[in-house]
């Protein structure tokens, strides 16, 4: 329902422009950031060393670009969005989608491209993706269901690219376009004249299928597809039920991909199959869910796969893009590809083959008690690298604020099925340790190419899943719209936003005060779209589903009965729900139920298997015990390594920038931000200064956010 509406897009261009384009020569590929974590390989790797161990304490703030395309009053946005730099200029996305040229050395705007109408809901969006082809010069960016290119030069959307300069990504996925929403929150990768695409796909029953796509960057025109569900006579069809490829969805590649340009091979890392915690429709290893995928760029043929969970129960998705790195295997260098994952393993695999480079074991892992279920018998653990979170606990493990809370985290981790990783969903409730938020998220690792070291970053917290018949355990009590749009809400939004609408702020809204907020038409809107680590609903829930939500969210109590109540129906295949998922597992005050650190970065040489060092990141001052060590804290983002010998690594809710000795982990300097930041640091350099920039989330005075980067003074 998204008319394809350019004139929308008010593209504007900053009267300021002061020297731009081509002004400092720049070598595109070693002292510039120029596409999505660094370069194709996805290494988050700079090669410059000005700022370094001996000087890096001396850093500050070099510029400060405010964003400006939400007003005061509105809801500071959060930025997930990594900057790139070509020929001197800076491209990002601000948290309302609106994308960025600005002067790398000075910081100031060149223009500004508003790619979302007025209302239309934004979604979290990790960067742009730069093309150039002689003076054709392209920024590619995802916004709502679109592709879309945009000059880089004027900021104007380009209208010979797709029609009228977009791409519906809607179209082509299978399903009928009117009835999904899918989009793209990381940037794609470009193989010569292609853009190669992932997608992001709702999480439910009902979900599209996440099919890669390659579009030409010229002309927009889809170049290949490859099914990630395949199709008879494709490989891996036979891995599920004969027409699933008809119905089922997901196995979408949300987190981002990696390109071999020199090989032509693009390697994807894939998400789980829909429904996340349930697979009765979906009997079978489920190829290509959670895999490290190879194919071909240039044609999107199969090339190699290594499955990484079969038949995921626990939302396991392939969580970053995979790094391309070298390793010394018996005194040779190997190609390899390095996977980092959200239930906190390694995986290290032949680049040319996908075959394992450490031994990778099949271990027999509990059965599922769900009706109909059948978890898959067996589950690949690499035996080398060990993993880098905590993948298992004991009553030992749980935190003792006071011994009413001790006394009740005690008394639901006992009531529990637990028997370690793997443990499949259940009646009764599970334990789901690493969980939806990883390990890994979508940060990703750094890769030094120098020392085959991997830098990653992983949470420690569990969460909780709990398995419910949907239909019969939210039973309507009258036959009112509000009625359905409460037994609708409990069902799917309870969750995230609470069964009392409160949600658990600042990561999940509340949804009490909505009404004073948004306006029901964009309430609506952000349902169907979803955002942010909220699903898209549109084709989940029916049309009538949607309008009795809104009757709930907005207290329309007096309405008439106008939806007829879906009765539970014995011949129906029961669609069974995880209604705790999605959150830590705390304890009656919020409080993380399992110790801490709750957040680490981890040190790993890929050469030796080896952690070198493994350090806890973050703090929660309230939660600190009095001398205690810091407590580690949820961040998403991911580091960068430096030829200086730093890590970068942003907090999150800590509002902090940290730099730390690669070889040691030692802090060796920080600063505080105006406000969390939620997004990979980049680093360039430019008229022979070398900066350290990233996206800052906005603030009460200013909501857009803002880029601030940091250079060593005059
Ligand atoms: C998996 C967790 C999750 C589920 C399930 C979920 N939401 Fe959300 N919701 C979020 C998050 C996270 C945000 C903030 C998103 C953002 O910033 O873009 C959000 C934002 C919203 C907003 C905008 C609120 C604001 O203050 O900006 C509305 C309205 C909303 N959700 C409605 C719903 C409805 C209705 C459902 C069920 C049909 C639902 N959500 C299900 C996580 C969820």
């Amino acid at each position: 329902m998204q008319p394809s509406k350019i004139d929308f897009i008010k593209c504007v261009i900053a009267l300021a422009v002061v020297c731009v384009v081509g002004c400092t020569p720049t070598n595109k590929n070693e002292n510039t950031w120029s596409s999505y974590k660094a370069d194709s390989h996805s290494s988050s790797y700079s090669s410059l060393n000005q700022i370094n161990l001996s000087n890096v304490s001396q850093l500050e703030n070099a510029w400060t670009f405010q964003m400006h395309d939400s007003p005061p009053g509105q809801d500071p946005v959060s930025s997930q969005s990594n900057p790139i730099i070509v020929d001197g200029v800076m491209y990002v996305n601000s948290g309302k989608q609106t994308v960025y040229a600005i002067d790398a050395t000075t910081g100031k705007e060149i223009w500004s491209c508003k790619t979302l109408d007025e209302g239309q809901p934004s979604a979290a969006s990790r960067g742009v993706t730069y093309w150039e082809s002689g003076d054709d010069k392209r920024i590619l960016y995802s916004s709502g269901n679109y592709l879309m290119a945009i000059d880089a030069k004027t900021g104007k959307i380009i209208p010979s690219f797709g029609t009228d300069g977009k791409i519906n990504l809607n179209e082509g996925v299978r399903n009928d376009p009117q009835k999904i929403s899918v989009s793209l929150s990381t940037p794609g990768r470009i193989f010569k004249d292609l853009i190669i695409i992932g997608l992001r796909t709702p999480d439910f029953y009902g979900a599209p299928p996440g099919y890669i796509r390659a579009y030409n960057c010229k002309t927009g025109k889809l170049e290949w597809t490859f099914h990630t569900i395949p199709h008879p006579g494709e490989p891996g069809y036979e891995t599920w039920p004969p027409d699933a490829y008809q119905y089922a969805g997901g196995v979408n590649c949300w987190a981002g991909l990696s390109i071999d340009i020199d090989r032509g091979l693009v390697f994807l890392a894939l998400g789980s199959p829909s429904y996340d915690y349930y697979g009765t429709d979906r009997k079978g290893e489920n190829l290509f869910g959670n895999c490290v995928l190879a194919l071909d760029a240039a044609t999107g043929h199969y090339k190699w796969h290594f499955q990484t969970v079969h038949h995921d129960l626990w939302d396991y998705d392939l969580p970053a893009p995979p790094n391309l790195v070298t390793i010394k295997k018996n005194g040779k260098d190997v190609d390899a590809v390095a996977q980092v994952t959200k239930h906190g393993f390694v995986f290290v695999l032949d680049r040319e083959t996908g075959k394992p480079l450490y031994p990778v074991e099949e271990r027999k892992v509990p059965s599922s008690n769900m009706p109909g279920e059948e978890a898959w018998p067996t589950q690949p653990f690499p035996l080398i690298p060990k993993a880098f979170v905590k993948q298992s606990m004991t009553e030992d493990d749980l935190n003792h604020y006071s011994d009413s809370s001790h006394n009740a985290i005690l008394g639901q981790f006992r009531s529990l099925r637990y028997e370690g990783l793997f443990t499949p969903p259940d009646l009764k409730g599970t334990l789901s340790l690493p969980a939806t938020r990883g390990g890994a998220n979508w940060g990703g690792a750094a890769y030094d190419p120098n020392t085959s070291v991997l830098y990653i970053r992983g949470n420690n917290l569990p969460e909780i899943v709990t398995m419910v018949d949907l239909d019969r355990h939210f039973a309507a009590r009258d036959n009112s719209i509000f009625e359905t749009g409460r037994v609708t809400y409990l069902k799917h939004c309870s969750a995230c936003h609470g069964a009392e609408k409160k949600g658990i702020p600042p990561t999940f809204p509340s949804l009490l005060d909505i009404k004073n907020k948004m306006s029901e038409k964009e309430a609506l809107e952000k349902t169907r779209m979803g955002g942010g680590s909220m699903p898209a609903f549109k084709g989940v829930i029916t049309a009538e589903e949607e309008q009795a939500i809104i009757a709930f969210l907005y207290d329309k109590k007096g309405q008439a009965t106008q939806v007829a109540q879906e009765k539970p129906d014995e011949q129906k295949s029961i669609r069974y729900g995880n209604i705790t998922g999605y959150r830590t597992w705390s304890d009656p005050d919020g409080r993380p139920a399992m110790k801490g650190p709750w957040n680490t970065l981890s040190a790993l040489n890929l050469s030796t298997g080896e952690y070198e060092w493994q350090i806890p990141v973050g703090n929660d001052e309230k939660l600190q015990e009095e001398g205690g060590p810091i407590t580690g804290l949820l961040a998403r983002s991911g580091p960068i390594v430096t030829a200086g010998g730093l890590v970068f690594i942003s907090g999150a809710a800590d509002k902090k920038l940290w730099a730390f000795d690669k070889s040691t982990g030692k802090m060796v300097w920080e600063t505080s931000l105006p406000a969390a930041n939620n997004a990979n640091v980049c680093s360039f350099s430019l008229v022979g200064k070398q900066y350290v920039a990233l996206g800052v989330g906005g603030t009460k005075e200013n909501p857009s956010g803002s880029v601030m980067a940091f250079a060593l003074p005059n």
